[in-house]
């Protein structure tokens, strides 16, 4: 039996296979715990159930010296630090797959509330401001006929474009085969939505050049990681008309605090990264997260490593 943390408390059935092999403690906190709480949990731990609020970093691999496996609660590793994990011989997984549809859903939620104004929407008919039906009231993008950029040709890329298919969409996808170079789908697309991890290469991918690249009339769409696109630029773009609105359901930091200027920019819409937030897609995360780290802690290969 083997000491583990989890990080935050996982209604999930998974975590009694976990519990039932091994003994389990969980961070009791409805927010995550500090780096400094972090390692004083961890400090003793063989086995890691982290979250993608918990930064796996070296000093915390270092502050946890029994370490054996982490178990990501995620699809994305960018909250740890691979190398250093490696270098210590603990083992990293992530939970791939299972929440594929649910991201690409959301991104298609996303996606047509923005193209179709809906928060705009919503709150005139919540404030009253709606009085009449508006022949050129809340005019929006039409999908029929439109481009879809999509970036990152991964699982979710590639489920969101499946879905462009029932919208009577063009794709155009970025990818080492078949795929069209970054600048061409910023160039063509009606929108572009965001689905590479997060490293350093595309950290900030998404700045001033490449919104103003894009269509003044093209929409963004990031479910991705809210660091690949340059919030800064992006207010910008959006207040000078650069481009027409984006949906974001990933910012950085997360939270945005209620007061970011971000958050006052006119359409845009702010998720609170609820990509993977169907009932499914977390009982399945957590099976996936259980079964890595019961590999990890008996000492074999990770089912789903990162
Ligand atoms: C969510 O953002 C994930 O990486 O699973």
């Amino acid at each position: 039996m083997a000491s583990v943390l989890v990080t935050r408390h996982l209604p999930f059935p998974a975590l009694e296979r976990l519990a039932a092999a091994h003994a389990v403690e969980t961070w009791p906190g409805a927010l995550p715990p500090s780096p400094t709480e972090l390692q004083e949990r961890a400090a003793g731990a063989e086995g890691l159930l982290a979250l993608l609020t918990d930064r796996v970093d070296a000093e915390l691999l270092a502050a946890a010296p029994r370490l054996r496996a982490v178990a990501n609660l995620a699809v994305g590793s960018d909250n740890v630090d691979l190398e250093a994990a490696r270098a210590r011989g603990v083992a990293v997984g992530v939970t791939p797959d299972v929440l594929t549809e649910a991201t690409a859903d959301l991104t298609w939620a996303l996606l047509l509330a923005v193209a179709r104004r809906l928060p705009e929407a919503a709150a005139a008919v919540r404030t009253g401001e709606w009085r009449t039906w508006e022949p050129a009231g809340w005019l929006g993008l039409e999908l029929g006929g439109a481009t879809l950029g999509v970036v990152g040709w991964g699982r979710i890329g590639r489920a969101v474009a499946r879905r462009a298919a029932g919208f009577g969409m063009e794709v155009l996808h970025t990818g080492r085969t078949g795929g069209a170079p970054l600048q061409d789908i910023l160039i063509r697309a009606d929108v572009v939505s965001l689905h590479v991890p997060l490293t350093e290469r595309t950290r900030r991918l998404i700045g001033q050049d490449a919104l103003r690249a894009m269509k003044p009339t093209a929409l963004l769409v990031n479910t991705a990681r809210g660091a690949i696109v340059d919030q800064v630029a992006l207010r910008s773009a959006l207040a000078a008309g650069e481009i027409a609105g984006a949906g974001l359901d990933v910012t950085d930091p997360e939270p945005l605090s209620p007061d970011h200027p971000l958050l006052s920019t006119p359409n845009l819409l702010v998720l609170p990264h609820v990509g993977s937030a169907t009932r499914s897609a977390r009982a399945r995360m957590a099976e996936r997260a259980v079964d890595n780290l019961l590999a990890g802690l008996a000492g074999e290969p990770m089912p789903f490593p990162a």
